[in-house]
């Protein structure tokens, strides 16, 4: 279930934002690629959040509408709506956090990676721009291939200045997601107990999930283990083919989106309980970015987890290793294309 404020009762009276008396919303949040299909119902769940005073939402096209209709949703953020690279300061200014699920989605029988052309070029001068206008936003970068577009939005900052490796996260709470949903399926658990981490990155075999360490502790037979990786590392190919060219995870992804979202407003409110798996600049590994449980407070990543990484099982070992190489050439892909930029 999803956790946090999110899944609060409606407000009371002296909550709304009629008398001014905004009692929690007080964040801004920014979508970019807010008219697609993972931007619109993420928008969706973000507005019914009382944590947010203000929602942005940013595309390149079609995003009036959307902001339109989302305001006549009576919870406190205001909604504005921003259309192209003119508006995209203003949009940005005085975030907290900012979404990016701007970018183009795979058909069947590509990989991620096939969106790099694409998304390389786009997830860039989206974060030039908040590098440009809110330097000290949490950023959450969807758009794939993410194994590539983190370390590229790491070196636009690094270019700009403004790099903070604790507010920079790659977007992975899906694989958590899908996990959760699996095992519990799988293994007749009550879903709002089970926590699955997923480490790797987010591609194929770099997505790794973590039996050996979810909650509850479950024994799984070796055939269980393998069956159940293999079906969250293919889960996002699993809706791409049943989408037939339609486009991939959107519903889930919004899903996943707000939820980390949820968590990163959580943190900035002074939670000191929330943790998330995400994709970040790390020395977990010898790689220079990761994903794994990370402990999120005011100022970003307060901690990370090396323990999470320690007693794993044989299985989980061996494919750590084998996901590495894979992992290392995608995080240098971005890397070098984002160096070579003028
Ligand atoms: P979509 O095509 O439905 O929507 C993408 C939106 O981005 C469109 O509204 C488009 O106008 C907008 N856009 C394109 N170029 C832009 C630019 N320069 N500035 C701002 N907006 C721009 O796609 P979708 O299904 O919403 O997926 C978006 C991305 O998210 C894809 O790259 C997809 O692979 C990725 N994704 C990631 C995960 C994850 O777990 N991290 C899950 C699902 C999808
Ligand atoms: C997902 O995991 O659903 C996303 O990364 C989209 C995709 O291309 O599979």
């Amino acid at each position: 279930a999803l956790r946090g404020s999110f899944a609060r009762k409606a407000q009371k009276p002296n909550q709304s934002s009629h008398h001014g008396l905004q009692l929690q919303a007080s964040y801004k949040v920014a979508i970019l690629g807010a008219a697609g299909g993972i931007g619109q119902p993420l928008a969706l769940l973000i507005k019914m959040s009382p944590l947010i005073s203000a929602l942005n939402l940013y595309d390149i096209a079609n995003v009036k509408g959307v902001a339109a209709d989302l305001s006549h949703c009576n919870t406190p953020s205001q909604v504005l709506d921003f259309t192209g690279a003119s508006e995209l300061g203003n949009c940005l200014k005085g975030v907290n956090v900012v979404v990016i699920p701007a970018g183009v989605p795979r058909k069947p029988g590509m990989t991620r990676d096939d969106l790099f052309n694409i998304n390389a070029n786009i997830v860039k001068t989206l974060v030039e721009a908040v590098a440009d206008n809110c330097p000290d936003a949490f950023i959450h970068v969807i758009s794939n291939p993410v194994n590539s577009t983190v370390p590229i939005a790491a070196e636009v900052l690094k270019q700009k200045g403004v790099y903070d490796p604790k507010k920079l996260f790659g977007v992975t709470t899906l694989d958590v997601v899908r996990a959760n949903t699996f095992v519990a399926e799988k293994k007749n658990l009550k879903l709002i107990d089970v926590d699955v981490p997923v480490i790797g990155g987010h591609a194929g075999i770099t997505i790794l999930p973590l039996l050996s360490k979810m909650k509850p502790s479950v024994r799984f037979s070796d055939e269980e283990v393998e069956q159940l990786t293999i079906r969250i590392q293919n889960a996002g190919t699993e809706v791409v083919e049943a989408k037939a060219g339609a486009g991939s995870a959107t519903l889930s992804m919004a899903y996943a989106a707000a939820r980390f979202v949820e968590s990163s407003l959580r943190a900035l409110d002074g939670d000191g309980d929330v943790y998330e798996c995400s994709f970040v600049q790390s020395d977990l590994t010898d790689l220079p970015f990761f994903a794994s449980r990370v402990k999120l407070g005011r100022k970003g990543i307060e901690a990370m987890i090396p323990s999470d990484l320690q007693g794993l099982s044989e299985y989980e070992e061996k494919a750590l290793e084998a996901l590495k190489p894979e992992l290392k050439a995608s995080i240098e892909k971005g890397i070098a294309f984002a160096q070579k930029q003028p």
